[in-house]
């Protein structure tokens, strides 16, 4: 059998762990993976082109604007080559760059313009993994969807004690491996995941319709997020502003009707997870004409249910998806509704979302869940940014995929 071969960039950063990277590199490329270098001004004075070149069979790239690199492979081809890219290590300084955006030389361009998972392995001092700045950035950092390996706890370099130690190159090696691992299984498997999002619109004349606050942000961040690990995901979204990324498939739709239907297309499905707010009810009809301000009409609005999505998803014969997630927006007793709604819907997993606060929740950029499996198990994720949110959900989702579904080898 033919065994893909992944490409990984590496960039080694400027501290005294980098002579690491090389042991990372050997270990890499024993288990079959391409590896291209970038060597930054300050890792070249831990590390020597030659070395990098001897290990990898290829030249590291170093400079932005030098003619030659450039006109091999310029710095978004080198970005775009990659399956995943490194930073060993990753020092504060290079943190602090990044997390403003910066693109002041090759490495911090490429990283800039990727469009791939990035990795970075910490080493500092003590003292400078903990300051409040490098704390700061890190956050934002885990914000923007950069993954992170270590640091560990350990005696370091400069003899000190404690958090900051690089994790060693076989655990960084494990990590790698396990990415890819799950990543061509659910190539291999052909997995596919539809994600519903935003609010849906039922008008009740051309002008005027019922709604909510969604913004779709949500929704959007897991099936990115679903996406980015491999498996082939569709969202279906109410009327939001989110555009497609990273080869994600979106079909907008304005009502819940809409929605219904596009998801019925959609089947069969291997998970599925509803994140729309879908308006409960919808008007009985639809003026054609605007609805006069002395008209009796809006007085007398006849309302109608709508489908429920999710329960047809969780409780379908013949097309239930392996796994069903929904959401329980609520703004009182949090846990006991969505534990109903778990059970009513026959879903696999409910996401309880406290919607009571105007800090998070709906059209907010953060969020507080808890995920209630059909176990009773509870996980409370505190306060944060919806991307992160999201990375646990699919992880979550994921992992119990891989558990229930026994045919995957
Ligand atoms: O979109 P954002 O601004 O990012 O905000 C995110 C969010 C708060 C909207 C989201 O995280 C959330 O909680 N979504 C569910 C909102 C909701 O309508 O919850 P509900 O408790 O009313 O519905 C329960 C579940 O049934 C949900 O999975 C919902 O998608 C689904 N449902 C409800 C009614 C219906 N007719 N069809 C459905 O599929």
């Amino acid at each position: 059998m033919k065994i893909k071969k992944h490409k990984i960039l590496l960039i080694v950063g400027g501290g005294i762990s980098a002579y690491k990277s090389l042991d990372l590199i050997r270990i890499l490329r024993k288990n079959n993976f391409i590896v291209k270098t970038i060597l930054t001004k300050s890792g070249k004075e831990f590390v020597t082109p030659l070395s990098l070149t001897s290990l990898t069979q290829d030249k590291p790239y170093e400079d932005l604007f030098n003619i030659n690199d450039e006109s091999k492979i310029d710095h978004i081809s080198l970005s775009r080559w990659s399956d995943l890219i490194i930073v060993v290590p990753t020092t504060a300084n290079f943190m602090s760059k990044i997390s403003f955006g910066k693109a002041e030389d090759l490495a911090s361009t490429v990283i800039l313009a990727s469009n791939k998972d990035i990795i970075l392995v910490p080493a500092m001092n003590i003292r400078m993994w903990m300051h409040k700045a490098t704390q700061a950035n890190y956050k934002k950092l885990l914000d923007y969807g950069y993954k992170f390996i270590g640091p560990t706890t350990g005696e370091m370099a400069c003899g000190e004690y404690g958090e900051g130690k690089m994790s060693s190159p076989r655990q960084i090696y494990s990590i790698i491996k396990d990415y890819f691992k799950n990543k061509d299984l659910y190539k291999k498997k052909k997995l596919k995941a539809l994600v519903t999002t935003g609010p849906t619109r039922e008008y009740i004349d051309p002008i005027r319709y019922i709604s909510n606050e969604s913004s779709g942000k949500q929704g959007y961040e897991i099936a990115l997020a679903l996406s980015k690990a491999g498996v082939q995901t569709t969202l279906v979204a109410g009327p939001s502003n989110i555009n497609p990324s990273f080869g994600l498939k979106i079909i907008n739709v304005t009502t819940a009707e809409q929605m219904f239907k596009a998801v019925r297309k959609l089947l069969p499905v291997d998970i599925a997870i509803c994140a729309a707010a879908v308006s409960d009810f919808k008007p009985k009809t639809k003026s054609n004409n605007k609805i006069k301000k002395n008209s009796n009409k809006l007085n007398l609005l006849n309302l109608e249910k709508n489908p429920d999505i999710l329960e047809y998803l969780g409780k379908n014969n013949r097309y239930r998806p392996k796994f069903v997630v929904g959401f329980a927006a609520e703004t009182e007793d949090l846990i006991k509704n969505a534990e109903n709604k778990l059970k009513n819907k026959n879903c696999d997993l409910i996401i309880a979302n406290d919607v009571s606060k105007k800090t998070f929740g709906f059209n907010k950029d953060f969020n507080k869940v808890v995920l209630i499996h059909t176990n009773g198990k509870k996980v409370t994720v505190p306060k944060n940014k919806k991307s992160y949110i999201a990375s646990i959900i699919t992880e979550t989702i994921l992992e119990k995929y891989l558990i229930n579904d026994k045919s995957i080898n």
